[in-house]
């Protein structure tokens, strides 16, 4: 969980712009023949979780909210609506006994000859419609008297109607009908009307509007925009289904990944633990459908090139909520999720969940190489389910790598104690996570200079700079650039120890302008446009320029790492034979810099440059300024082996030099 902090303004301008001789000329010795520990592909990843409405009114691209009337108010997004004189009526039907999981379906009957009768649905926040576009409607429907037919229209926030579609023809029992319009403008802020028509009764459930065009064309697939954003990062892993979410407040609302595979419509839904867990940011309306569900994440994973990173949960709720455990000998069933999932990422078709994938589209193998035990949880109560899970896991799938956690904070005794008592037992992997100012991220770029090198490797799993609240409407605000700057800062330090800090992903990723519950986030988005921020393209260029193995690169004998505002960390491509240089320049003023090339290899007479800055440090993008921090292409001549640049003042940037 997040800590507040309460650094000054004063203190953060100081700890960022902070004081350097603009004459004199910096000299950077970058070591290119002393190939150094390997960066692993997977080093730059991101993190998914559903806070912010990150899956449902967000990636996942469902426009209808609360389908199938499980919200705890099975009428919330719904609104009873007539036409022409029309009358009729809903009920709401709970059909538990028979279907646990997907209990409510709504009763409709149509009371009149003339006119309709029918439900509205507001979307999340409004339904994001393009013009032009195909949009699919399906319903699962069985028709119990009369003739029912129901007409179908988007409508605009001006009352437009933007496209309509009929249904009709119901048997008597349960089946699917689906239908398509195109629509004809596009409306931010549209609804949909389901109308009723002809005396008689429906039930109805599942009630779906999608876009045609989701990412890769896949059914009950993903936003477009926002999984092309997550591609763009050329991310290593995606860490999935969260954070907190995968803990619960308590036990009966963790996150169980069986429940979130097979027929949408067996899905069961739950309350989103991010609809309470903030008083000024409350979201009734927030809910998981796990429309998007683990064989959707394990899906993109294999759409964007990432390996699959699942969290699950270890028999521990929330430890800042009701801090639940599960009883030691009481386990098992969270060892045997743990177990499944491997079976169902990676088992035979033949078996009982390779079968499932396979039904579920995707017969290969998800290639899971990993997966975290808990999220933030800590004491001895975290260690001794962790052994039962490792125990396990390792006996039966010895090569799979576990992820275990080390507290929510990144010092202090849960900490010491979790890294005490993780390295005896060898653990594969430190999952830290920091949530601090920009000061701390420039403070602790060398935090991992000196870690243990035969200990646990660190997977920084969750991190961003949290700036000082001020007062501003705009949502994605706290993504300044001073934050960006720092964490681009902090991130050096993080390659250069590549042989420890083997993966690390900023948190979290996704937010809805109109509904977020945390910031800063990664990507903000509205119903129909989606914007980078700062810190969006720092992960960027880190991941796009990653490289393979770390080469020194000093200034005065010593790493990079603050003198004059200064970090740096240097990397070769050995297949590409490209040398990549990363310098961040955190001061106010330009800084000119010599970055001599040592080493036999011979450089190209060029180099090429990407460069991301601003001298506004409060500076932010936004849905309507995209693009006012984004990267810029550059480059230049190389003399003598050496390259004579100006750092712009508080810029990150990029020189590649090909051998
Ligand atoms: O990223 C938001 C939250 O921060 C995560 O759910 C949790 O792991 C951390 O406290």
């Amino acid at each position: 969980m997040k800590k507040l902090f309460t650094y000054t303004l004063a203190a953060l301008l100081c700890s960022v712009g902070g004081v350097v001789s603009a004459q004199r000329v910096k000299k950077l010795s970058v070591l290119t023949d002393s190939l150094g520990p390997a960066i692993p592909a997977a080093m730059w990843g991101i993190f998914f979780e559903d806070i912010n409405f990150a899956a449902d009114g967000g990636l996942y691209a469902e426009l209808v909210k609360n389908r199938s009337f499980e919200f705890a108010k099975p009428m919330m997004a719904w609104k009873e609506i007539t036409k022409d004189g029309g009358a009729g009526s809903t009920l709401i039907i709970n059909r538990g006994e028979t279907n646990a999981n997907n209990p409510r379906f709504a009763r409709v009957s149509v009371k009149k000859d003339k006119g309709s009768y029918g439900l509205a649905n507001e979307g999340f926040r409004g339904m994001g419609l393009f013009k032009d576009k195909q949009y699919n409607f399906s319903i699962l429907a069985r028709q119990l008297s009369g003739n029912v037919k129901i007409h179908i229209e988007a409508v605009g926030a001006n009352n437009e109607k933007l496209g309509e579609t009929d249904l009709q023809g119901f048997k008597s029992d349960w089946g699917k009908y689906t239908a398509s319009f195109t629509c004809k403008a596009t409306d931010a802020k549209a609804h949909l009307n389901v109308y009723f028509e002809n005396p008689g009764t429906v039930d109805i459930d599942m009630v779906s509007l999608f876009p045609q065009d989701t990412y890769k064309g896949r059914a009950n697939g993903l936003r477009a925009d926002l999984a092309e954003k997550l591609a763009a990062l050329k991310p290593g892993f995606i860490r999935f289904p969260g954070g907190c979410i995968v803990e619960g407040r308590d036990l009966a609302n963790r996150y169980q990944w069986k429940k979130t595979v097979g027929d949408i419509a067996d899905r069961e839904l739950i309350i989103n633990r991010w609809n309470t867990e903030f008083a000024n940011r409350s979201a009734p309306d927030y809910f998981q459908s796990y429309g998007l569900g683990f064989f959707e994440y394990f899906q993109l994973a294999d759409d964007i090139g990432a390996e699959p990173l699942p969290i699950l949960n270890c028999g521990m709720a929330c430890q800042y909520n009701t801090a639940e455990v599960a009883p030691v000998d009481q386990t098992d069933t969270y060892i045997q999720d743990a177990l499944d999932l491997v079976e169902f990422a990676n088992g035979d078709v033949n078996t009982k969940w390779g079968g499932l994938r396979a039904a579920m589209g995707h017969p290969k193998p998800f290639n899971l190489k990993m997966m975290g035990v808990g999220n933030e949880q800590w004491d001895a109560q975290y260690v001794e389910r962790y052994k039962l899970f490792a125990k396990a896991l390792k006996a039966k799938y010895p090569n799979i790598k576990l992820v275990t956690s080390s507290g929510p904070s990144p010092d202090g005794d849960k900490f010491d104690y979790l890294h005490a008592e993780l390295t005896k037992e060898k653990a594969d992997f430190l999952d830290e996570h920091y949530y601090q100012a920009p000061e701390w991220f420039l403070k602790n770029a060398q935090r991992y200079d000196n870690y243990d090198r035969s200990g646990p490797k660190i997977f920084a799993g969750e991190y961003a700079a949290h700036i000082k609240d001020t007062k501003n409407n705009d949502a994605e605000y706290k993504n300044t650039w001073i934050s960006a700057l720092a964490e681009a800062a902090f991130m050096t330090g993080l390659e250069r120890n590549a042989d420890v800090v083997q993966m690390a992903s900023y948190a979290p990723l996704l937010a809805h302008v109109d509904a977020w519950q945390w910031r800063p986030d990664l990507i903000w988005f509205d119903n129909l446009r989606s914007v980078g921020t700062p810190n969006y393209y720092v992960q960027q260029i880190f991941s796009a320029n990653k490289g393979t193995n770390v080469v020194p690169v000093k200034m005065d004998g010593a790493v990079v790492a603050g003198k004059d505002s200064i970090y740096s960390s240097a990397s070769m491509d050995a297949a590409t034979h490209q040398l990549i240089i990363k310098v961040v320049n955190t001061s106010s003023v330009a800084q000119s810099v010599q970055i001599d090339l040592q080493g036999k290899g011979k450089p190209q007479k060029v180099y090429s440059q990407v460069t991301l800055s601003s001298t506004d440090k409060f500076a932010y993008n936004t849905l309507s300024e995209p693009q006012k921090i984004a990267p810029q292409q550059g480059g230049g001549g190389i003399q003598a082996g050496k390259i004579n640049t100006s750092l712009l003042p508080m810029s990150v940037n990029v020189y590649k030099v090909n051998y």
